[in-house]
C-alpha cells in the first residue's frame, strides 16, 4: 500500500487515494491538514475574502427532502425582504469593504421574481459605483435568465449539485421533472457558457452516502472544472421528510470532521479554486469556519440577512446567528480576530484564481 506521505505529495489523486485522505485519522489527519494549509498558502495566498450573504426571500417552489424551507413546510412564514432592506445590507457590505455580496433565495422562476433579481443586481451595482461584486444563488433558471442577470452585473453563481451520484440525488429529492439531476447538470453547463464564475458543492454525511460517493463528488468537482466550492455537513431538520432517516447518520461531530477533511482534500485536488467555509460547519462548532480556513478554505460568508427574517431561513437545525439584534452579528466581527495567520482581503473581489487561469488557457 502507498505511504500516506507519498499520497499527499502527489498532484493527481485516484479515487482510492481520495478515500484514504477522507478517512485519515491521528497523525495522517494532521499531515493532510498541514499539506492542505501549505498548498493553499503557496497557490492562493493567505487572504480570506468576506462575502456578505443576503437571504432575501424564502419563497420556494421546490420540495428538496432535506431542506427546512421546502415548499411543503407549512410551518415556515414566507417572506420577501423589501428592496430597501436588501440594499441597506449591501451598502453595509460595501462600507465595510467586504468586496462582494451573495444574494440567495428559494427557487422561483416567475417573471416577477426574474425581474426583481435583475433590478436588484442593477441597483447594487449603482449604489456601490460598480465596486461590489455580485454572486447569485437563486437556483435553476433558463439560459435567457442567466444571461440577463449576467448582463446586469452578476458575475458569479452558486448552484450546488448536492450529490454527484444520481441515485443518491434521487433519494434526497422528490422524483419528478422539477427535481431532475440532469437539469441541475445542464444549469451548471449553462452558467459556465454565460461567463459566470461557477460555484457548486455537496452535502457531507447524508443518509445513504458512502466514502466512495464523497470521493466521487471531489472527482466530479474536478471534472466539471468549477471555480468555487461551498460544501458542508448535512444537518437534519425535523420538519423535512429526510428526518426519518436520522438513525443512519454519523454523529454531528463525525460529519464536521469529515467536512474538514473534504475541504483539505479538495484544496490538494484543486489548489487554485475558492473554497467557502460553510455556515453548516459553524452550526456544529462555533469556531467551525475558522477551522476550515486554517486547513484550506479562503472564503467566509457573514450573514447580512435583515435580522427579522433569519429565523424563517432555517435550512437546517441550529443554523447560527438567529438571535442577533444587530444585522451584523458579533460572531462575524469576532471571526475577523480569530482568523489569526490569515489576512482579510478588504475591498477586493477575491475572484477565483482558477477562473483567471481557465480564461488564459
Ligand atoms: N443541511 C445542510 N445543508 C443544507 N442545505 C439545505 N438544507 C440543508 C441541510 N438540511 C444546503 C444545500 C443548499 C444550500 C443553500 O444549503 O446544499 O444548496
Ligand atoms: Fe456572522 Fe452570525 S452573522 S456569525
Amino acid at each position: 500500500m502507498k505511504k500516506f506521505d507519498d499520497i499527499l505529495a502527489q498532484l493527481e489523486f485516484s479515487r482510492e487515494d481520495l478515500i484514504r485522505m477522507l478517512e485519515a485519522e491521528g497523525a495522517e489527519r494532521t499531515a493532510l491538514f498541514s499539506a492542505a494549509a501549505a498548498r493553499k498558502e503557496a497557490v492562493v495566498g493567505k487572504k480570506v475574502y468576506f462575502r456578505g450573504l443576503v437571504e432575501f426571500s424564502n419563497e420556494c417552489s421546490k420540495d428538496c427532502l432535506y431542506c427546512g424551507i421546502r415548499h411543503s413546510n407549512a410551518k415556515v412564514v414566507r417572506y420577501e425582504a423589501a428592496d430597501n432592506d436588501i440594499l441597506a445590507a449591501c451598502r453595509f457590505a460595501w462600507e465595510n469593504k467586504f468586496g462582494s455580496v451573495v444574494l440567495q433565495s428559494g427557487e422561483l422562476a416567475t417573471s416577477f421574481f426574474i425581474d426583481r433579481v435583475d433590478s436588484l443586481v442593477k441597483k447594487i451595482k449603482e449604489l456601490s459605483n460598480g465596486e461590489l461584486g455580485i454572486t447569485l444563488s437563486c437556483g435553476e433558471q433558463s439560459r435567457e435568465t442567466y444571461q440577463r442577470w449576467f448582463a446586469s452585473g452578476a458575475h458569479r453563481y452558486l448552484l450546488r449539485i448536492e450529490s454527484s451520484n444520481p441515485e443518491l440525488y434521487a433519494k434526497i429529492h422528490p422524483n419528478n421533472d422539477h427535481h431532475s439531476f440532469e437539469k441541475r447538470l445542464e444549469c451548471l453547463r449553462l452558467l459556465k457558457e454565460c461567463g459566470y464564475q461557477v460555484g457548486t458543492g455537496v452535502m457531507i454525511g447524508l443518509p445513504f452516502q458512502t466514502m466512495g460517493d464523497l470521493a466521487d463528488d471531489l472527482l466530479f468537482l474536478k471534472r466539471i472544472d468549477v471555480d468555487m466550492v461551498g460544501m458542508g455537513p448535512y444537518i437534519e431538520h425535523e420538519d423535512t421528510p429526510l428526518y426519518k432517516h436520522r438513525d443512519l447518520l454519523k454523529t454531528k461531530q463525525e460529519r464536521f470532521d469529515l467536512g474538514l477533511r473534504m475541504v483539505a482534500t479538495l484544496r490538494l485536488l484543486m489548489p487554485d479554486i475558492n473554497i467557502a467555509a460553510a455556515t453548516a460547519l459553524q452550526a456544529i462548532d462555533p469556531a467551525g469556519r475558522e477551522k476550515a480556513v486554517k486547513i484550506g478554505a479562503n472564503i467566509i460568508m457573514p450573514n447580512l440577512t435583515p435580522s427579522a427574517f433569519r429565523k424563517e431561513y432555517q435550512l437546517y437545525e441550529d443554523k447560527p446567528c438567529l438571535d442577533e439584534d444587530a444585522d451584523q452579528c458579533r460572531n462575524c466581527l469576532e471571526a475577523r480576530i480569530e482568523l489569526a495567520g490569515s489576512e482579510i482581503g478588504y475591498g477586493e473581489w477575491g475572484d477565483s484564481k482558477h477562473f483567471e487561469n481557465r480564461r488564459h488557457d
